[in-house]
This record gives structure tokens, C-alpha cells and sequence, in this order.
């Protein structure tokens, strides 16, 4: 495939979707549309990449940090100037330059390694990614000459009326030779829309004798791009059953896909059961052979072993349980750790939060906490110990090992319950 250097276009308003957050900034399955961009590149080994901001800027790169580098674009002029923005840092640079847009979170690294692969190959000056869509409306029209080469790309607002018909796009994606693609730009003009194109090049590398090549995506999702918040649902349904197909293939068992929803960057074990209407987002890592929900929702920085039963209405959050811990009915465990074999029965609540600081909860193996019992963190129950029903632990208590504690404020009594 050889080696590349990217650049993503993210400095689009995505006025459409109505929003104070930059469009590249929104989610999908727990992750922004334009780190799915970015998994492709760094998937493919990109040796650098700019992303080229500017509405949101300084929102775009504080979330994205220090791996890629970002270059402004102040002034939207179009895609032909956002590419030209980085010039200073790429028009010396002698290999392949990948282009891609920021919103289009399906894009796949597969098809971007076949583009990446025929560029190589042929030698040409561009590649450009095609797909045939049934409703091509609002994508660059592919013109062809007879022979079937490709001619032009034409925007639909110029497009006449036989160009409007051709069902090839531009799906956004490019390779190009740095040095050929850098020369060139300088000659594009501002298009009847006022907006330099990147598109024109196509034809101005063409006219300079150099070569162009297409490359057609069979799956029509390398081309969707997110420019409103019904794009935004559409592309969540593609990613989450990618998902889930994946947590499948792995040995997963998840009864109902369409009621059940799993975030990016969650890891399951084999054998465990994920029943329906369950929720778990990202960063969860579930063991072997467990059995969660229905109805059970897993927040970020849960970890659960092997053999766990979380049952309907459980909600974990940041929280380590232990192996063979059941949480069956209608409980919340935030900020804790729970010992293997633990018992949390129907309603337990780990009061985690006291205003100001999230406290912790510690439940030692084997212990079980009665139905209903309050634990008002911080607090500390011994391995085995047993608090009863509807006890009340207060704010910084602590039960010894294999010591019973009830009532509300719940106390240490002689004997077993
Ligand atoms: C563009 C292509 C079109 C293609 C489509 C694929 C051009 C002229 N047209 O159209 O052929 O079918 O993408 O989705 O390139 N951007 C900047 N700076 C700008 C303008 C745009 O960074 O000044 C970024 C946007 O944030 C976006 C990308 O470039 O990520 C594409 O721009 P957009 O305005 O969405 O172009 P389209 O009209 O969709
Ligand atoms: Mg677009």
C-alpha cells in the first residue's frame, strides 16, 4: 500500500444540523463522527495527519488532543482551500496525500486501503473514490468520456441536466501526488458558487496531461456524509449493528440487537448473554459467561468479571465486580468495588455522591447487602458481612468481616440476621 500522509476537512459549519457543537464534535455510539475518520487513518498508518478546523475550532482540537496536527482555516472558501491550507506543511513532501471529510463516520479503512492500493499501482496523479447511489442528489456527479475514463467531477448546483441523471458520486475520499496536487491548486479559480472546489482539479491535472482514477465503492456507506441530525440517526443504526455484529462473531450472545445498545470501546467475554433493552457505553469491560439486563444499564469505567449476574434495572458505574457477583433487580452501584460472590439484592443503592465528591463503596467477597439498604459512601463492608434489609450505612462506616449491621443508621449486632 505504501506510505501516506493525510488530511481531514473539518472546518464546515454543519449549519443543517442546527447546533452549538461543531458537526465532527457530535457522537455516535460514544465516540465523535470524526474520530471514526481518524481510526481509519491511524488504522492504515498514516504517517501524519492534519485536520483542518475551523468553525469550533478550539472545541475540535481540545477533544482530539496531540496526535494529529491541526491546521485553521479562518475563512471558508471551499474544499480546494481547505486542502491548500496545508501547503506549509506538506508541498515539499514527495508521496501520496489521502483526502478525507471529516463527517463521513462509515467511511471504511478497507475501501480506503483499496484506494490507497490502486493509487500506488497505476501512478496516477489523483484517485478518486466513486460510489453509484440510487438517490444521488446533493453529491459531485463522476462525468465519463466514452471510453468509460473519468472526465470531470461536476457539483450538483452545476451540473446540467443530462450530468444531473449520472448515479456515480464523489464520495470525498482522494489520493493524490503531494507535489502534482499542490501545483495544481494554485490554478483552481472560485466556482459560479464563489467556493474554490478541490473537485476542479480532476479536470486541471487532466488538461495538464497527468493521470486520474476512480476507484468505486461496492457499499454506498464510504460516501454518507452526516449533515443532519436525521443523517446522525441513520449512521448510529450502521455503526451500532457493526458493533454488535462484532461482540457476535466474538462468541456474544445478544438476544434482541435492535433493543439492545453497545457503544465503541467495550470488550465482552465469550458465552456471556446480553438480554434485551440494555445499554452499556463505552469503556465497560464485561468477563465470561455473564447473564446483564434486560433493562440493565453499564456506564464508563465498569469493570465486571467472569460469571456476573446483572439483572433488570441495574445501573453500574464506574465500579469493579468481582467474579460470580449477583446484582439482580433494581440497584445502583457507582464508585465501588465488589468482592467475588458478592450478593446485592433488589434496590441497593451506593448513595456515591455527596454534593461535592463522588465517594467510594468497598463490598468484601461473599458479602450481602439486604434489599434495599442504603450505603452512603464512603463506606467499607467486610468480606461476608451482611447488612440487612433496608439499613441505612451511614457516610463513613465501616462493618467488620462476617458481621451483621441493620437498622437505619444501620449497627453491628451480635449473631447472624
Ligand atoms: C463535497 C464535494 C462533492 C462530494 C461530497 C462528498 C467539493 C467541491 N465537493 O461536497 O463532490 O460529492 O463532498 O461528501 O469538494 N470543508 C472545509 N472547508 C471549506 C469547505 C468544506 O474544511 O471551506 C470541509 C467540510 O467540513 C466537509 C468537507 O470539507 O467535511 C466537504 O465539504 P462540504 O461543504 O460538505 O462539501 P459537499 O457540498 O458535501
Ligand atoms: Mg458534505
Amino acid at each position: 500500500m505504501g506510505s501516506f500522509k493525510a488530511i481531514i476537512l473539518a472546518a464546515g459549519k454543519g449549519t443543517r444540523m442546527k447546533s452549538a457543537t461543531p458537526k465532527v464534535l457530535h457522537k455516535i455510539c460514544g465516540k465523535t463522527i470524526l474520530d471514526y475518520v481518524l481510526d481509519v487513518t491511524s488504522a492504515l498508518r498514516s504517517l501524519k495527519t492534519y485536520v483542518v478546523v475551523g468553525h469550533g475550532a478550539e472545541k475540535v482540537r481540545g477533544l482530539l488532543g496531540e496526535a494529529v496536527t491541526f491546521v485553521r482555516q479562518d475563512r471558508l472558501l471551499g474544499t480546494a482551500d481547505a486542502v491548500n491550507r496545508c501547503a506549509p506543511y506538506l508541498k515539499n513532501f514527495r508521496g501520496t496525500v489521502l483526502v478525507l471529510c471529516g463527517d463521513t463516520p462509515l467511511l471504511s479503512k478497507e475501501i480506503v486501503a483499496a484506494l490507497l492500493k490502486q493509487h500506488g499501482r497505476t501512478g496516477a496523479s489523483a484517485t478518486v473514490l466513486t460510489a453509484k447511489l440510487d438517490d444521488p442528489r446533493g453529491y459531485g456527479r463522476i462525468v465519463r468520456d466514452a471510453q468509460g475514463a473519468i472526465k470531470a467531477i461536476r457539483e450538483q448546483k452545476d451540473a446540467s441536466g443530462m450530468e444531473d441523471k449520472i448515479k456515480e458520486i464523489n464520495a470525498g475520499a482522494y489520493c493524490f501526488d503531494a507535489k502534482d496536487l499542490f501545483q495544481v491548486l494554485k490554478e483552481v479559480r472560485k466556482s459560479r458558487q464563489k467556493e474554490f472546489y478541490l473537485t476542479d482539479i480532476v479536470e486541471l491535472l487532466l488538461a495538464g496531461n497527468k493521470k486520474v482514477g476512480t476507484v468505486t465503492a461496492q457499499d454506498m456507506t464510504a460516501a454518507f456524509g452526516v449533515n443532519t441530525r436525521q443523517d446522525l440517526a441513520q449512521a448510529q443504526a450502521v455503526i451500532r449493528q457493526r458493533i454488535l455484529n462484532a461482540h457476535m462473531a466474538r462468541g456474544v450472545t445478544v438476544v434482541d440487537p435492535l433493543t439492545t445498545f453497545i457503544e465503541a470501546g467495550v470488550a465482552i467475554g465469550r458465552d456471556t448473554v446480553i438480554h434485551p433493552m440494555t445499554v452499556i457505553h463505552t469503556d465497560v469491560r464485561i468477563g465470561k459467561n455473564c447473564s446483564i439486563g434486560p433493562m440493565a444499564r453499564l456506564r464508563p469505567g465498569t469493570r465486571i468479571s467472569d460469571g456476573v449476574e446483572i439483572g433488570n434495572f441495574a445501573e453500574v458505574s464506574r465500579a469493579t465486580l468481582g467474579p460470580g457477583v449477583f446484582q439482580k433487580h433494581f440497584s445502583f452501584l457507582g464508585d465501588a468495588a465488589v468482592g467475588a460472590g458478592a450478593n446485592i439484592g433488589a434496590g441497593v443503592v451506593t448513595a456515591n455522591f455527596d454534593g461535592k465528591n463522588k465517594n467510594r463503596t468497598l463490598i468484601g467477597a461473599k458479602a450481602f447487602v439486604g434489599s434495599d439498604a442504603i450505603l452512603v459512601a464512603p463506606t467499607r463492608i467486610g468480606a461476608g458481612a451482611v447488612i440487612g434489609a433496608g439499613s441505612v450505612l451511614p457516610k463513613g462506616r465501616s462493618v467488620p468481616a462476617g458481621k451483621v449491621a441493620v437498622g437505619v443508621p444501620a449497627r453491628v449486632i451480635k449473631g447472624a440476621l
